[in-house]
């Protein structure tokens, strides 16, 4: 089940497809976000499943229930194998999107909530978001009430995943973005760490964008993810 999932976060179906071209006869797990949805729309789920690769699709949805809801029911039918939305859009919204998913004939995706993001510190929530409780108290309620909405996991820090296992359960799954090789770049993100850290810390999926995109050698980069993630 562990698995790296490649953040695609690329503008245009160009660049992803040579991108993945890398790659040969391999199909990693992909990530779609928002750039690459906006810029290619869902076409572009068509073309990269024709590949062969699963999609985890990361819009993250955030709403009134019943908008979420419809608009669920609209991904599901694109095929994806992962979704997800924002915990702070509550308890009723978690549980119309699961409506939603849930709509179509097939297996529905994996539906995870986003806590809090990686690129978030303590300090930013208690200034800007006003949240004064801890990082790590906030981000266990709100992957509680995913869980008791009936979501199947949580994107978190890896940081988290012990706790949010130990307070979920250890099937409710943790889906990290965060990560860097010992000897890479932060960027943009705070709570950032290795991918063999991530796997001790309880990842199920560790989600790895700029260290493999950005890497002179992608495929090298991947393997190393592997290695370090799974063995
Ligand atoms: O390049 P990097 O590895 O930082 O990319 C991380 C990816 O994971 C980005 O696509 C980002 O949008 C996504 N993500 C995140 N933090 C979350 C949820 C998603 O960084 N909490």
């Amino acid at each position: 089940m562990k698995d790296v999932i490649i953040a695609l976060d690329f503008p245009s179906r160009g660049e992803v497809m040579d991108f993945l071209g890398c790659f040969g006869d391999r199909k990693p797990y992909v990530k779609i976000g928002m750039e690459l949805f906006y810029a290619e729309g869902p076409e572009i789920i068509k073309d990269i499943k024709a590949t062969g690769s699963k999609i985890f699709l990361d819009l993250k949805l955030h709403d009134i229930p019943n908008t979420v809801k419809r608009s669920m029911s609209v991904l599901s039918s694109l095929g994806v194998d992962m979704c997800n939305l924002h915990a702070a859009g509550g308890s009723e919204m978690m549980r119309a999107a699961i409506e939603g998913l849930s709509s179509g004939n097939g297996k529905r995706p994996l539906l995870l909530a986003v806590t809090m993001l990686t690129s978030t510190s303590e300090e930013r929530m208690k200034n800007e978001l006003l949240i004064d409780r801890g990082m790590e108290e906030t981000v266990l309620s709100y992957a509680k009430n995913a869980r008791n909405s009936g979501l199947d996991g949580v994107v978190c820090s890896p940081l988290e995943a012990a706790a949010v296992k130990r307070e979920c359960g250890s099937g409710f799954l943790t889906v990290t973005p965060g990560i860097r090789f010992a000897d890479g770049e932060k960027g943009d993100q705070v709570r950032v760490t290795t991918p063999e850290r991530a796997a001790k810390l309880g990842s199920d999926f560790i989600v790895v964008g700029r260290a493999v995109t950005g890497a002179a050698d992608p495929s090298a980069a991947y393997n190393r993810c592997i290695k370090e993630f799974i063995g």
